[in-house]
């Protein structure tokens, strides 16, 4: 049995295995379609324009933020004190369950528009203060105050909001809440946030990536290779939100084929299927259950824990990948040290070719801005899966040593705590600014 388990383990390992060879077809692959999305071509890379540019760092000023696209929300009220630094006045979470996340717009947008109130009241703040709402989804924007939902991804499906403007239904909801004084100045995604928290501070920073439950970046580019845009702006550079997480031309086994046909949008976010927390549970689940399926686990309890969809959080599985106890401690039958072991392996094998494919993705972003590696790059990265999951950035470190060599040092990941909210409040502050 022993040995029937070793096979399937490496038959796994093996179809998951994301080798030197894919990453450098990725990334051709990978500029082509960056291209096309800039052009207003066919492309899985939406490449959306964001309306705004990197910060100077000089900016001041007191602001709110509103930052959803997870599984929290949160409010924060931050200073600006104009020399690259950001005091944190107040910040407050509030989970968003599954009836929020899945009901209809105004039920939605009335309780962001609580969460404000309960936030300001607590802290005392002004109730006339400038928004910046970073709202981490897909949105087409038609100015830095106004943007269109594409569609939801991360398992959102709030009713009446795709095909509608995000900023106009928040301030329906602020009127019906008595809040219509709070200005919604700037609409923001998390990784334009990311980075522009990370370049406030350090002008080096040029690609803002998360890596939490869902997987997105966005870089600033030349104005002249936005060629879909045609509009007025004011500087050489924009920012870009990629939304990577639709990048599809990378090969899938039949775990994701599967986790995509069940999931909420199948066909939609590929990458992201394969690389972020919402998923990554799920793909090891799948495999565990296959491999219980074919007889190599020996207690029921392995079949219980792991029966219903996306009952193995990644949270868990980050988890088991330090501590095998998580399981015997929630089941009925005490599983055994190989079963476990196998489980973790598991775990291992998903976890590291998706550390590869988003380093793949934050090659192939620089390559793009700078060919040659040229000059050096601070990429600012946050998200759970890269700050608490043991072993994601060792795997995405050798990835890119794997495919920069000699020239890796060129390319720094740094954590960048909270970016998602502060860059909101620093776009925000900045248009009183100019
Ligand atoms: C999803 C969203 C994207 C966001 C990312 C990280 O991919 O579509 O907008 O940036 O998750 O939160």
């Amino acid at each position: 049995m022993t040995q029937a388990i070793d096979i399937f383990l490496q038959e796994i390992a093996d179809i998951f295995a994301f080798t030197r060879k894919d990453a450098l077809e990725m990334i051709v692959a990978f500029h082509e379609e960056m291209e096309n999305g800039l052009k207003g071509k066919r492309s899985s890379l939406k490449m959306l324009p964001s309306f705004t540019r990197r910060p100077k760092g000089n900016e001041k000023g007191n602001v709110l933020a509103i930052d959803l696209g997870g599984t929290n929300m949160r409010v924060l009220a931050v200073r600006l004190l104009g020399n690259g630094k950001v005091e944190t006045i107040g910040v407050k979470r509030f989970s968003l369950e599954k009836d929020i996340v899945s009901k209809t717009e105004d039920v939605f947008f009335d309780f962001i528009a609580d969460c404000v109130s309960v936030f300001l009241k607590e802290h005392d703040l002004d109730f006339s203060c400038e928004v910046g709402f970073t709202f981490s989804f897909p949105v087409v924007q038609t100015s830095i105050s106004s943007g269109i939902l594409v569609s939801w991804t991360k398992g959102f499906t709030v009713e009446g909001v795709e095909g509608h403007d995000v900023v106009g239904l928040l301030s329906k909801a602020f009127k019906r809440k008595g809040l219509e004084s709070l200005k919604l100045v700037a609409l923001v995604n998390d990784t334009v946030g990311t980075l522009v928290t990370k370049s406030y501070a350090n002008p080096l920073c040029d690609l803002g990536v998360i890596l939490g439950t869902g997987t997105n970046a966005a870089y600033p580019e030349r104005i002249d290779r936005i060629k879909k845009y045609k509009g007025p702006w004011d500087s050489d550079e924009m920012i870009i939100n990629i939304e990577w997480g639709g990048f599809d031309r990378i090969k899938r086994t039949i775990y994701d084929e599967k986790l995509d046909r069940d999931s909420e949008n199948p066909g939609n976010q590929r990458m992201e299927k394969m690389v972020s927390g919402r998923y990554l549970g799920e793909i090891a689940r799948l495999i565990i259950k296959e491999a219980f399926n074919k007889g190599f686990f020996g207690a029921k309890a392995i079949k219980d824990y792991f029966s219903k969809p996306y009952s193995l959080t990644t949270e868990k599985l980050s988890l088991l990948a330090s501590d095998g106890d998580t399981i015997n401690a929630s089941g009925t039958e005490s599983i055994s040290y190989e079963d476990i072991w196998a489980i973790k392996e598991i775990g291992r094998t998903v976890s590291k070719r998706a550390a590869r494919i988003a380093a793949t993705a934050i090659a192939s972003v620089v390559t793009h801005m700078d060919r040659n590696l040229a000059s050096e790059h601070i990429i600012a990265v946050d998200g759970s899966l890269f700050e608490k999951y043991r072993g994601f950035r060792e795997h995405m470190e050798i990835m890119l040593e794997e495919i920069f060599q000699d020239s890796k040092d060129k390319i720094q990941l740094s954590l960048t705590h909270d970016g998602s909210g502060i860059g909101a409040a620093i776009i925000a502050a900045s248009l009183s600014f100019r």
